[in-house]
């Protein structure tokens, strides 16, 4: 008979959701070098990111790490208003918002783990994020959804977020000096500009939805 104290460890399925500090922007652009291309996530372009994310004591970019060994499994950046002009790439509707740019957040990038895929990871670390922009007074978040990626992973995640598309722009990373995981350089994926307005909020009448190019 076997004793209790024989049982082998079940593979743990726990993570922890914690704000991004200066200890993980190391984890943070190793993981970004192998999941999203080299490059796009750099030292500095971490640092500065998490520096706009921030907002008094509040930092609205977190990582997720494994509760078992500590490996990152992944990074949400989120960025409150007035700390943020423009995503990586070129195009922005704010005609087309249904929220004021002064009072509109933005989800800069999400990336979890391939191994760490499916287990809620993605969908913690937004909810981390936009509990903090509603509290930071935010009417609603902006984001450019990665239009190529696969299974539509970015879309629908967004979606079920609460997340809709406004507008969309083709070649929208060209001009980033990375090596697109999945297109090379220059990036040649669309962007799908989506937007999320925070129920309560005040919004701006006339604000509308449609895709367009
Ligand atoms: C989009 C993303 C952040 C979602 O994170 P996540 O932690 O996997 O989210 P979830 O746990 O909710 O799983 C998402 C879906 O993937 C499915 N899934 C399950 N196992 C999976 C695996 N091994 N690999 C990929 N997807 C898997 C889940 O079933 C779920 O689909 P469903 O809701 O239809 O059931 C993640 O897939 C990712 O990093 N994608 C690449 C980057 C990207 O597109 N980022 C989005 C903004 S640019």
């Amino acid at each position: 008979m076997r004793a209790m104290n024989d049982v082998p460890p079940l593979p743990t399925q726990s993570f922890s959701i914690t704000p991004m500090s200066a200890a993980d922007i190391g984890d943070v652009v190793a993981l970004a070098d192998r999941v999203v291309g080299p490059g796009y996530w750099d030292v500095a372009t971490v640092t500065e990111t998490l520096a706009r994310s921030t907002d008094g004591a509040r930092v609205c970019s977190h990582v997720a790490r494994d509760d078992a060994d500590g490996t990152l499994l992944g990074f949400r950046f989120a960025l409150p208003p007035g700390r943020w002009s423009e995503g990586r790439g070129s195009g922005l509707r704010p005609d087309r918002w249904p929220f004021a740019q002064e009072q509109a957040a933005y989800f800069q990038s999400a990336w979890v783990a391939p191994a760490a895929r499916g287990r809620g990871v993605g969908p913690a670390m937004a909810a981390r994020a936009l509990a903090d922009l509603r509290a930071l007074g935010a009417a609603g978040v902006v984001t450019h959804s990665w239009k190529e990626s696969p299974n539509d992973s970015s879309r629908r995640y967004l979606q079920r977020l609460g997340f809709s598309a406004v507008a969309e722009h083709v070649d929208y990373w060209a001009e980033v000096d990375y090596v697109c995981s999945r297109d090379g350089n220059p990036c040649r994926c669309t962007a799908i500009e989506m937007v999320l307005a925070f129920d309560g909020a005040a919004g701006r009448p006339g604000g509308r939805a449609g895709v367009t190019r």
